[in-house]
């Protein structure tokens, strides 16, 4: 990912984009669990250069016809018309990932991703898609892109991946319903790295911690958690993970 400023693809801001193929950067797709986790891509490629799930819809079978199934994987063509579409179907289905530009003034942002997906990964400079041949495009995307979990499973593949970008959880975990009082960042932390137990990732633990009354008191809580993990009785055992202390 780059933050270049040429317009790319998604630099079109209402033009009409000179074509719908443009293929996932395949670091992307292996960062969420790779073609193989996913059962379904309703919008692939008619001659892809790889997998992006176990079963592919391309435009010859008509993507928006067919019946969906299982963990989607959706990076929707970019006319208007389609990605309204699509984003619907993906919104009705309900399983699986979707990655579009992170245009949150749109209407399909409006209807099928604020309030249907369980959280968002908004991810950080722009990405370079790849041709039909597979040839990665010189020229980055033009526009930011975000991943869009519908789902719990794939809110916690979106916690975890990795890429580097800003997590936005959208819906707050049942154990989160039970704060009902609010202690010190030490005490809150502490108590909720007793009740997981074991090494926990930093993704993790601000993902529990979004939705909280301390971290809507307090727009830097992340640093604040890291600045209690590392001042306090935890230890890092990892790149990004911690334990309680003994
Ligand atoms: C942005 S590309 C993404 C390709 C692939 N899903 C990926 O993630 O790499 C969108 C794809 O949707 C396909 N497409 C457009 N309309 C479609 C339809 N009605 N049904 C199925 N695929 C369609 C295009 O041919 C194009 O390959």
């Amino acid at each position: 990912m780059t933050k270049n400023s040429f317009a790319g693809m998604g630099g079109h801001q209402g033009a009409r984009p000179t074509t719908d193929v443009w293929l996932t950067p395949p670091a992307v797709l292996d960062a969420v669990g790779g073609a193989g986790s996913f059962d379904l891509d309703p919008c692939a490629c008619e001659h892809r250069p790889w997998y992006t799930a176990r079963r592919h819809f391309a435009v010859s079978d008509n993507g928006l016809l067919q019946a969906w199934f299982g963990r989607v994987w959706l990076n929707p063509p970019y006319q208007t018309t389609l990605i309204r579409q699509f984003m619907a179907r993906m919104a009705e289905h309900g399983r699986g990932l979707a990655l579009i530009f992170a245009r949150t003034e749109t209407e399909h942002f409006a209807r099928h991703i604020w309030p249907v997906c369980d959280a968002l990964l908004f991810l950080e400079g722009r990405l370079h898609f790849h041709r039909p041949d597979g040839t990665r495009s010189e020229k980055n995307a033009g526009a930011p892109s975000v991943l869009c979990a519908y789902g719990v499973d794939d809110a916690d593949v979106l916690a975890g991946c990795g890429l580097p970008g800003a997590f936005v959880p959208l819906r707050l975990r049942a154990f989160l319903h039970g704060f009902a009082t609010v202690g010190t960042w030490l005490q809150e932390v502490s108590s909720f790295m007793r009740r997981r137990g074991g090494t926990c990732h930093l993704s993790e633990i601000y993902k529990a911690f979004a939705g909280s009354e301390k971290a809507k008191r307090n727009p830097n809580y992340q640093a604040k958690i890291r600045q209690v993990l590392q001042s306090g009785p935890f230890d890092r055992v990892g790149r990004g993970l911690w334990e309680a202390a003994e």
